[in-house]
Formats: structure tokens, C-alpha cells, sequence
């Protein structure tokens, strides 16, 4: 395998695993590009499209699940974890993007899904078919409780499902799952389970992958005698506070632990977890120890409302939480919520506020996570009701990319020669690949800017962060190497403020970069500078100069 990566330890501030580094970009493989007209995305498209990735400036691609599924919660509900699902291709497709991605310097990072598997995966078949089949214990069955419904108030966490127990009617028990019927629970203390499953994980090591995104790690570990929850707490996709036996239990760390050895068998790897518990204090223990996740995502910075003083108070608790020996985790979408220029758009400034969060996710201390079309800024999918999917609502987070506009290609803008599964994101007219890699001011071009700045600075990758006290609707930090130092402020607010806490002179060329293409000249008010509306700026301050 050609050396992969790039080395951050140029002027000494640090140096570590690759992942410490890099900035790892989530595909999700239906929409990212359909090779072959059948209206899905797959994995020949993803290879024929790996340059895009080199010229944005990421260092890893991580993909959601493209294994065999019956596709009723898209490619989380496995029923072959050793395969590719033919609707994205073959096991062949998949070697060939890793050998691609490696010739070019980016590694691939799959996801794997340890809590639960498809209704139709072979165990599951075979543990189905009776009390005493061999596998009947590597899933989680109940008698019924005494009036004969679920053995206890455990809830699936999608709300139209209602309770996380099924009834199997031939052989007169309940099983456990803790999404859709058709993903029952694995039972993670049963050591053939454990067993079986890190053979996954070897396998795809021994393919050459350079990590896993693991799904729902916190859901491994139950509550050994399967007490009820105290209330029914069952908000949308994980509002996990207050509950619960049926996650975040002792148990789950004993299973990550195990399964941290065996990707510790294969050397510099990464598991980085989808660890949806709103607490940066019980987040932060599955990366504390330094023997479980390399790297958790913070659920909890992801679901914030646009208030620079709850981004500050949030990432400064981060800071507290964590051990100094771990490492920070962020990302701003992901395939289970709606986009950040929706999500930050009602009044019409999704775009501003998409790039200033931006910004943001790429100059924290930590390792940042793009959701795929973040970086053109694609607002949601409208995904009319006769064409919704997903039973929780999440189609509109997926829409294909548009590479090329509408008016030229038609529908399936340059993503598919057909209608796509999905709409493609609203206003791909305008922001299509196509378009704004041809736009020095786009968002697409803004984070290649970025990405470049954080690549040739060692402050940026792995220098510390000081937060600084600010005013009202403005969040600012530093950061800093023995060589640089920068200060990078965000003014959250529609009108402009005032930025306290610049050190020395400083004037336009201090500006390395600025979220507002055509700002006006910089001014500077007594050590203070005023930032345009929805601004995010990195200044560059002189080492020494006075406060
Ligand atoms: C989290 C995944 O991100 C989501 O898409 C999925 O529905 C659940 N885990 C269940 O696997
Ligand atoms: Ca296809």
C-alpha cells in the first residue's frame, strides 16, 4: 500500500495517528453517484469521483453501509456483513476504491453495525426457528411478561414504531430491537456473537479499510436484569437524557474494549463511534480511557440552535470533559438530520450561516467530519409525501449531489442519466459542483480555501485552542503553534460587531481568510475590529505582539 496521509509534525507540536490530522468526509453511497442508470448511487460512481475528494483537500473518506440489506432502514439492517449489496456493486467495486483512494493519498473508513442485524440475516433466521436453535441466543428473547405483552417499557428509538419488543408468534416470545422490528438486537454477551463479529472486522481490515464508523456503540452494553426505564422518554432520534437501561450501561464498555484489541491487531486504524448520548461528560468516557474509541461524534454540539454563547459554553465543556490525552471529534450533519444551511435558514441566510459554521468545523481542535454536499452548502431535499422513504423522516439529509445544473443534464443533474431515488437538493441550478468550482466565491471554493490553510498549518492541526471571553452573538479562539498564531472569531449576529481581543496592528493582509468574499477593508478600532453580519474571519496575529 503506498504511504497514505500526511505528516503533521512539522514544526513539533505534535505528531500522532494519522486521524489526529485529517479531515474525513461521510459518503452516503445512494447519493454520491449513480454509475450505471439505475437512479441509486453505488460504488463504481464513488471511484470514478475520488479526484473530486483530492482537489476539496479531505484525507478520508468514510462510508455508510453498502453491505447486502433489504434496505429497510437503507443499508442499516445487514443481512450479510462480508458482501456488497448488488445495488452498489460487488466485492471487486469495493477493492477497487480502496486500491484508487490509496493510490491517491486518501484512506476509507467503513461503517459497521455491531447492535443489530437485518430480520433476514441467516442468524437471525436460524434463531427465529426455534427455542432451542443454535443461534437462538445470539439475539435478545423474552417470555412475555405476566399479562402477556413485552417483557419491559423499552422503546424503539423511532417513535412510530412504539415498543423496542416484537412478538414471534411460533415460538411464543418477544425480541429486542431497538429500531425497526426488522433490526433485531444482537446479544452482545453471548462471546459467539462477539466472536462472529469481530471476524467482520477483520475482514474488512484484511481488505485494507483504515477504520470503522461504528453505529450506535452506546446500544451494546443492556441492563443485565432488564429493568424498566424510568418514564417513557422516546423523543426523536435520541433525546437520551434521563433514561435508561437499555444503552450506556457498564457492559458497553467491557464490548468496546474487545473490540478495540481486535482493530488494534491491524495497527494504525480508527474506530471513531456514533456515540448519541446528549452529555459531553458520558460521551467523553467511551474516549477517555484511552482503550475504547479512538473518536467519539458530539451528538451534543451537532443538535445546538444558532446561539454563539451555547456553541462557546458547549465547546469549552468539551474541552473540561475530555482527557488530555483524547481527542475531539466534529461534525455538523450527518445522514440522520436535516442539512445546516436548512436546518440555520429560515430566515433566508442558510448560505451565510452555512459557511461561517463551516469555518468553524474546520478550525477546531479536533478531527472534522463533512457531511458529503455540506461543502456546497445543499440545503435539504423537498421530498414530497408520495415519495417519502424513511420512516423517520430523514430523506430530505439525503439528496444526491448535483454535479452538473438541471437545466443541462435535467434531473438527475449530473449525479444519474435518470430520475434519481431522491430529489436532488433544492436550488442545484445554482449550486452544482459544476458551478461553483468555476466561482472563486462559492462555498465549495471556500472550503478548499480552508482545507489548503489548515493543511500548511500545524496550529491549525494540532496547536491548542483558547477560547476567549466575547460579546454578545460573537464566539472567538485562538490557536496556536511555535510558528503561528491565529485568532478566528465568528459574529453569529445579522448586523455587524465589534471583535475585541486582536493582538497588535492588523490589516487587510492578516486576513487569511474571511467567509464574507467581498468584506470591506478592515478597520481597526482599538485593538478591536468590526466583523460584517454572519461573519467568520481568520486573522493571522503576530507572534509577540502586545495585547
Ligand atoms: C444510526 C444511523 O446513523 C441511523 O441511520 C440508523 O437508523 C440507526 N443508527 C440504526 O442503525
Ligand atoms: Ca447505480
Amino acid at each position: 500500500m503506498p504511504k497514505v496521509g500526511r505528516p503533521v509534525e512539522a514544526d513539533g507540536v505534535s505528531s500522532g495517528p494519522w486521524w489526529r490530522g485529517a479531515v474525513i468526509y461521510q459518503i452516503y453511497p445512494r447519493s454520491f453517484v449513480d454509475s450505471n442508470g439505475d437512479g441509486i448511487g453505488d460504488l463504481p460512481g464513488i471511484s470514478a469521483h475520488l479526484d473530486y475528494l483530492v482537489d476539496l483537500g479531505v484525507d478520508a473518506l468514510w462510508l455508510s453501509p453498502f453491505y447486502r440489506s433489504p434496505m429497510a432502514d437503507f443499508g442499516y439492517d445487514v443481512s450479510d456483513y462480508t458482501d456488497v449489496d448488488p445495488i452498489f456493486g460487488t466485492l471487486e467495486d469495493f477493492d477497487r476504491l480502496v486500491e484508487s483512494a490509496h493510490a491517491r493519498g486518501l484512506r476509507v473508513i467503513v461503517d459497521w453495525v455491531p447492535n443489530h442485524t437485518s430480520e433476514h440475516h441467516a442468524w437471525f433466521v436460524n434463531s427465529r426457528s426455534s427455542r432451542i436453535s443454535a443461534q437462538r441466543n445470539w439475539y435478545i428473547w423474552r417470555d412475555p411478561a405476566p399479562d402477556g405483552g413485552p417483557p419491559n417499557n423499552w422503546q424503539s428509538q423511532f417513535p412510530r414504531v412504539g415498543s423496542g419488543w416484537s412478538f414471534d408468534e411460533p415460538t411464543g416470545q418477544w425480541y429486542l430491537h431497538s429500531y425497526l422490528p426488522a433490526q433485531p438486537d444482537l446479544n452482545w454477551d453471548n462471546p459467539a456473537v462477539v466472536e462472529a463479529m469481530s471476524d467482520v472486522l477483520r475482514f474488512w481490515l484484511r481488505r485494507g479499510v483504515d477504520g470503522f464508523r461504528v453505529d450506535v456503540p452506546q446500544r451494546l452494553g443492556k441492563d443485565r436484569a432488564f429493568r424498566d426505564n424510568p418514564g417513557l422518554a422516546n423523543e426523536p432520534l435520541a433525546g437520551f437524557v434521563g433514561r435508561r437501561y437499555d444503552e450506556d450501561q457498564p457492559a458497553t464498555h467491557e464490548h468496546l474494549r474487545g473490540i478495540r484489541r481486535v482493530v488494534d491487531e491491524f495497527g494504525d486504524r480508527l474506530i471513531v463511534g456514533e456515540v448519541y448520548i446528549l452529555d459531553q461528560r458520558r460521551m467523553t468516557t467511551y474516549v477517555n480511557p484511552g482503550d475504547e474509541l479512538h473518536l467519539a461524534h458530539n451528538f451534543t454540539f451537532l443538535r445546538l440552535d444558532w446561539d454563539a454563547s451555547a456553541f462557546r459554553r458547549t465547546l469549552i465543556e468539551l474541552e473540561q470533559s475530555l482527557d488530555p490525552a483524547a481527542w475531539p471529534a466534529w461534525c455538523l450533519g450527518n445522514h440522520d438530520h436535516s442539512r445546516i444551511a436548512s436546518r440555520f435558514g429560515a430566515d433566508g441566510r442558510g448560505q451565510e450561516r452555512a459557511r461561517l459554521i463551516g469555518l468553524l468545523l474546520l478550525t477546531l481542535r479536533g478531527t472534522p467530519f463533512i457531511y458529503y454536499g455540506d461543502e456546497l452548502g445543499l440545503p435539504d431535499s423537498a421530498v414530497p409525501p408520495d415519495l417519502a422513504l424513511d420512516i423517520h423522516d430523514r430523506d430530505r439529509a439525503r439528496g444526491p449531489i448535483p454535479w452538473l445544473p438541471t437545466s443541462r443534464v435535467g434531473l438527475g443533474a449530473g449525479f444519474s442519466r435518470v430520475v434519481p431515488w431522491l430529489p436532488v437538493a433544492s436550488n442545484a441550478e445554482i449550486l452544482n459542483v459544476d458551478a461553483q468550482a468555476a466561482d472563486p466565491t462559492s462555498t465549495l471554493s471556500m472550503y478548499r480555501a480552508i482545507l489548503r490553510l489548515r493543511r500548511s498549518s500545524t496550529a491549525l492541526n494540532a496547536g491548542p485552542v483558547e477560547y476567549l471571553d466575547g460579546a454578545r452573538e460573537m464566539l472567538a479562539y485562538r490557536r496556536r503553534s511555535d510558528f503561528e498564531s491565529w485568532l478566528i472569531a465568528f459574529n453569529f449576529a445579522v448586523e455587524p460587531r465589534l471583535l475585541e481581543g486582536v493582538q497588535g496592528d492588523v490589516s487587510d493582509n492578516d486576513v487569511a481568510f474571511t467567509t464574507i468574499p467581498d468584506r470591506p477593508r478592515l478597520r481597526m478600532y482599538r485593538r478591536r475590529i468590526m466583523l460584517e453580519p454572519l461573519e467568520g474571519i481568520v486573522l493571522r496575529q503576530h507572534q509577540g505582539g502586545g495585547a
